[in-house]
């Protein structure tokens, strides 16, 4: 099968086959169960929302991901992937539920609780239970196996206990989930092993083996990696308005050094995994989590800065009208689950401006989007917050003379700044303390 021109290879054939029944249908679920259908398993998938099972039956799943469609409808074809609204008895149970965040920032586990209960009065001796939620360290240990101890069967002798994390980016789940590296951390080695030897039926990629509390901390420490980074670059930002130099120049002359590679900085971290994944280690470890914990509160005070830069820029936001270009978290999709232009808007509005916001990628925002034109009418500043590449293309002189201010703020560079500044803007960059 070839996916975005990339050929994933050939199906695998393995020796065993097992009857596993994957609990959540969610992004991460489906492919996952599909996937094992396609490899001769016969997958229950299991979901307590009927809307997403007849969606399921239907369209077999968002045309967005490449592929999964059509691999789902020709497994439910096959009879090896059946859909269910409780649980199958089954050798292998792979969990796939939600584990958001809290307003207290820890971790909702609650789904993962309910999920695993309801799997316990199937659970047999022999049986695996995987779990591929994201979680806090140790909860394959005490959550999962303290529930299994609950109905007296021993999590390590007379079931395999494993974790098995998911890297996958939405948009390319069925090529990532195939051709990434994976790891897989069992309560004991003897579950790692077997969950391994069931993972190589469709992972390409090289399965590296550990015990499942290293797993789940890898798993945390991979978006917290990249959420400390984001936040040195930002920090620089924010120090390029105290000693008045740009800070695209310095990170651009900095990263000249062989072994130094600075990110850039940004308006915040949005998405669903960078912004919340640190979350899970600093809870359970609070005072030895410091960097991860200030890396959050840098990162966080992004959007207020940008909102003061503005506010700056236009004597205040009493009345003003503010069009903001992106609300997805990241340049060219329409995700923004915990984007910083959300944050953002919610500032400025508490601060008396009022918004009107157009993202071309964003389907539902949940409140109204404006086309480009709209947005600009009577603007007296504009907001860059995504660094969508249509914006790029964007005339300066045709929207100064929609708009009713000349002020704009930058804060992804992805707009020329000398065509709006020979255009009439007063055009500023985030992080050009210059200016
Ligand atoms: N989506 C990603 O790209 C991604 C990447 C890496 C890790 N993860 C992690 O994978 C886990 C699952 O994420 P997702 O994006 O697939 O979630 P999702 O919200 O897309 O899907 C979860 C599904 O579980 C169902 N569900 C809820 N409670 C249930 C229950 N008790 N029994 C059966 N079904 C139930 C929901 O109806 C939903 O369809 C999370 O921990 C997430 O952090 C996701």
């Amino acid at each position: 099968m070839k996916l975005r021109g990339k050929q994933v290879s050939p199906l695998l054939e393995t020796n065993s086959r097992f009857s596993i029944c994957v609990i959540g249908l969610g992004y991460i679920g489906l492919p996952t169960a599909a996937i094992l259908a396609s490899k001769g398993h016969n997958v229950a998938g299991m979901d307590v929302i009927p809307q997403v099972l007849d969606d399921i039956r239907k369209q077999g799943a968002t045309p967005e991901e490449p592929g999964l469609a059509q691999l789902v409808l020709g497994e439910l074809e096959s009879g090896r992937f059946t859909l269910s609204d409780k649980p199958e008895a089954a050798d292998v149970f792979i969990i796939c539920l939600p584990t958001p965040i809290l307003p207290n920032k820890k971790a909702d586990m609650s789904y993962v609780e309910k999920g695993v209960r309801s799997i316990l009065p199937l659970l047999q001796k022999g049986n695996m239970v995987i779990l591929e939620s994201t979680v806090p360290p140790r909860t394959t240990s005490d959550l999962v196996a303290g529930l299994v101890k609950e109905i007296g069967l021993d999590p390590e002798n007379d079931v395999d206990l494993a974790f098995a994390p998911e890297r996958v980016i939405p948009g390319d789940i069925l090529l990532e989930l195939s051709t990434l590296d994976r790891v897989i951390g069992g309560l004991t080695p003897k579950a790692a092993s077997r969950a391994k030897e069931l993972y190589s039926c469709f992972v390409t990629g090289e399965i590296v083996i550990t015990d499942s509390t290293t797993a789940e901390f890898v798993k945390l420490v991979e978006n917290s990696y990249r959420d400390v980074n984001i936040a040195f670059a930002n920090e620089l930002a924010q120090l390029s308005y105290d000693f008045g130099i740009d800070v695209r120049d310095a990170i651009q002359i900095a990263n000249r050094h062989p072994r130094v590679n600075i990110l850039q900085p940004g308006p915040g971290v949005g998405g669903h995994y960078i912004a919340v994944d640190p979350y899970f280690i600093i809870d359970g470890a609070p005072e030895t989590a410091r960097m991860l914990a200030l890396a959050r509160i840098v990162n966080t005070e992004m959007p207020g800065l940008v909102v003061k830069i503005l506010s700056d820029m236009l004597g205040g936001l009493q009345g003003k009208n503010i069009a903001i270009l992106g609300l997805a978290y990241k340049a060219d999709v329409g995700d923004c689950r915990e984007s910083p232009a959300l944050e953002i808007m919610k500032i400025l509005e508490s601060g008396g401006a009022k918004c009107k916001v157009h993202d071309p990628y964003v389907k539902n925002a949940g409140f109204e989007l404006y086309e480009l034109a709209e947005a600009m009418e009577d603007a007296d500043a504009v907001l860059v917050t995504t660094g969508h590449s249509d914006f790029k293309n964007i005339n300066g002189a045709e929207m100064l003379e929609k708009a009713k201010g000349n002020s704009i703020l930058d804060t992804r560079r992805v707009l020329d700044r000398d065509s709006w500044a020979k255009a009439g803007w007063d055009f500023r960059y985030l992080g050009d303390g210059r200016s």
